[in-house]
């Protein structure tokens, strides 16, 4: 067996506008993802997330079957425009009202709420006012973290201000692959950094109403695996590094932001201001995000790897599957950060997954995937990585943002048209790891 240490969070993840549907009701605003989905050509099939998974209404059936599958911890994420419909100014006191019936249902089941509060989906009022890129996002962010904190703090404990910074500034505002659409390199260099500035005030304004909480940031890790050995590929890959970790694990760990970065963006480089930095430097533990690495070849950096390199396994969404490269970057975190707490707060894969006759999914590939991570996870635990939790990306398939529900990352299957949930095969693995809290010294998949 490998076992995990004791006490060791094992759970599941989800967002807000992936799973909740109902996306207009109890006084609901409009988010950047509603208006971005309800543009055609934006997403795939034009899908959107209006109706989703349903969970806005279905959560107590959800909770028990995590219940029977023996989850013990959940994170999701609330939805700023159901608590400030305009981001700001006034209270919609039925958005506070339903999460807290969330947590309520989630502790009758025996699972711990995890709850991220920002996971892409901004209030379109607020970026009708130019988003992320204006500073004064930063506080109106702080003071909706306050107001969830006041109404769920008594019973949420654990709480990660952004998902994935790097995933909203340059998808979101460079590259316009994801809402708001934007394609403008110096609004994403701002907005990444306004995000962790917008971090450091949201976790004072969670400290100082509840202090026994613990407050993290969940970043989306970046690991480069090169497959030429030369010095200018080393060159391309400290850049990389810098831009894709540095300039949110710096900022919350050290209190500093990388050179490199300000060198070559020059007169686009963000504005820093005195002071800035010591509050964007806190935080109890840090968030890890792992699917893939991005492979470096001769000529091109990549993260869609199907039909490129066949010495890949690669994922429904083109990845590359390289357990060894979580190993790798959560040693690089550990030996340059030295944070005091890494939680894995997502990993997992999608694949072409079948319902069948017998409502059995053989998802031999994700079970292989979720071994194989937890294997390197494992290792880097007994190399002295201070990593306390792993949460499954997903519970259920869902809404998979540009590529609509194409992609199934559940462990639970999700049978759209009839909203009816059945348990892969892969979730009764995850149930069987969770229960023995560790791995069999080796398996085989039928
Ligand atoms: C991450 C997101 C999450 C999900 C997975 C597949 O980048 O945080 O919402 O879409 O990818």
């Amino acid at each position: 067996m490998k076992t995990f240490p004791t006490n060791f969070a094992w759970g599941v993840s989800t967002a807000a506008y992936q799973l909740e549907g109902a996306w207009n009701e109890d006084g609901k605003g409009e988010s950047i993802w509603d208006r971005f989905t309800h543009t055609p050509g934006n997403i795939e099939r034009n899908d959107n997330g209006d109706i989703a998974c349903d969970q806005y209404h279905r959560y107590p059936e959800d909770f028990k079957l995590m219940h029977q599958m023996g989850i013990k911890n959940y994170r999701f994420s609330v939805s700023w425009s159901r608590i400030y419909p305009e981001g700001k100014g006034q209270i919609n006191q039925k958005g506070l009202d339903h999460y807290s019936r969330v947590v309520d249902s989630l502790l009758e089941n025996g699972i711990t709420p995890w709850i991220t509060l920002y996971h892409w989906d901004l209030p379109q009022a607020l970026q009708d006012e130019g988003g992320w890129p204006e500073r004064t996002l930063t506080d109106y962010f702080a003071q909706y973290a306050e107001t969830v904190v006041k109404a769920l703090g008594d019973r949420v404990k654990r709480w990660m201000t952004i998902n994935e910074p790097g995933v909203v500034a340059m998808h979101g505002y460079r590259e316009g692959v994801f809402a708001p659409g934007i394609r403008d390199p110096r609004q994403a260099f701002q907005t990444a950094y306004h995000l962790v500035l917008a971090h450091g005030k949201a976790y004072n304004a969670i400290k100082a109403i509840s202090p026994d909480a613990k407050v993290g940031l969940a970043h989306a890790s970046q690991n480069y695996h090169p497959l030429t050995r030369d010095e200018q590929t080393a060159g391309r890959i400290a850049y990389r590094l810098a831009e894709g970790n540095g300039i949110y694990l710096d900022p919350l760990l050290k209190g500093t932001y990388p050179q490199i970065i300000l060198d070559r963006l020059g007169s686009e480089a963000p504005e820093i201001r005195p002071d800035d930095l010591k509050i964007a430097h806190q935080t109890d533990f840090i968030g890890l995000q792992y699917y893939a690495d991005h492979i470096v070849g001769p000529d091109s950096i990549d993260f869609e790897v199907k039909g490129k390199y066949d010495f890949y396994d690669t994922t429904e969404t083109g990845w590359a599957v390289t357990p060894i490269g979580l190993y790798e970057h959560l040693m690089m975190v550990k030996n340059e950060y030295a944070p005091q707490e890494i939680v894995i707060t997502e990993n997992g894969s999608a694949w072409q997954d079948i319902l069948g006759p017998d409502c059995r999914v053989r998802d031999l590939k994700r079970q292989d995937y979720l071994v194989r991570h937890l294997a390197m996870l494992h290792r880097a635990i007994s190399e002295g990585a201070p990593i306390t939790g792993y949460f499954a990306w997903s519970f259920m398939d869902n809404f998979e943002w540009a590529s609509g529900f194409r992609p199934r990352f559940g462990l639970v299957y999700t049978e759209y048209a009839s909203q009816n949930r059945y348990i892969k095969d892969s979730g009764y693995l995850y149930s069987d790891i969770m229960r023995a809290n560790g791995l069999q010294d080796s398996y085989s998949f039928s």
